[in-house]
């Protein structure tokens, strides 16, 4: 089947949500953090996801915002550094400004060119997503910025990615659902997706009942891919 739109799962995949962590690290008057910053980061990530499961299977929805903080101070309790809360500001503040990969703006710049539609499907709010579009400049090579809030549950929900064919009205083996998460991108496939992982950093495969079609380091060859 003709891949006729693509999308793509905003942090991690579009977006670099260690940023923030590593910037703040490199700033002065941060010698805690910059021996830290790393386990910070990825704590905060792993209890910003695990809150959004738990807050799925359990039908506690909240905006993605809040997911964030509170695996922020999760994280930053971790770490010793509850008591910082200038830095706290500072980590929320960088999280809405997050860099893009450095092979962004090209590969979607490429997929328009194709006449292909994209798009981003985020656990982030309209607003977040919003800011992390504009500050990196992307807003010209997406056709769709599609959240869950306007279904009131997270990823992987069926209802996250039915958001697609609802907006696009195309088939699901039409999609190609691009995600650095192996749960997303799995959960996708089990939705009927074509999907493809971006495994930057190496990791097992994840061990669900589907398993995505394309596994790739970074996000250069999703064009040829979705060409083929
Ligand atoms: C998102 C998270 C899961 O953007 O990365 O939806």
């Amino acid at each position: 089947m003709t891949i006729t739109t693509c999308v793509f799962d905003a942090y991690g995949t579009l977006f670099d949500v260690a940023a923030a962590a590593r910037q703040a690290a490199e700033e002065p008057g941060r010698d805690k953090l910059a021996a830290c910053w790393q386990k910070l980061a990825e704590d905060w990530r792993r209890k910003q996801l695990e809150y959004s499961w738990l807050r799925a299977v359990t039908g506690a929805h909240t905006p993605f915002w809040e997911v964030t903080k509170d695996g922020l101070d999760w994280a930053m309790e971790a770490a010793g550094l509850a008591g910082d809360l200038e830095l706290r500001e500072r980590l929320l503040a960088l999280y809405w400004e997050l860099s893009a990969y450095r092979e962004v703006p090209k590969m979607l710049t490429t997929l328009k060119a194709m006449g292909k539609q994209t798009a981003i499907l985020s656990n982030g709010s309209p607003d977040m997503l919003d800011g992390a579009v504009d500050s990196a400049g992307l807003a010209m090579v997406l056709d769709a910025v599609l959240s869950v809030e306007s279904v009131g549950v997270f990823k992987p929900a069926s209802a996250v990615y039915q958001l697609v064919e609802d907006r696009f009205g195309c088939a699901r083996d039409e999609v190609l659902f691009v995600s650095s998460n192996g749960w997303d991108a799995a959960c996708a496939v089990g939705f009927g997706f074509q999907t493809a992982w971006v495994n930057r950093a190496g990791l097992p495969m994840d061990r669900l009942p589907w398993q995505p079609h394309h596994v790739l380091s970074d996000l250069t060859d999703i064009p040829q891919i979705a060409g083929a």
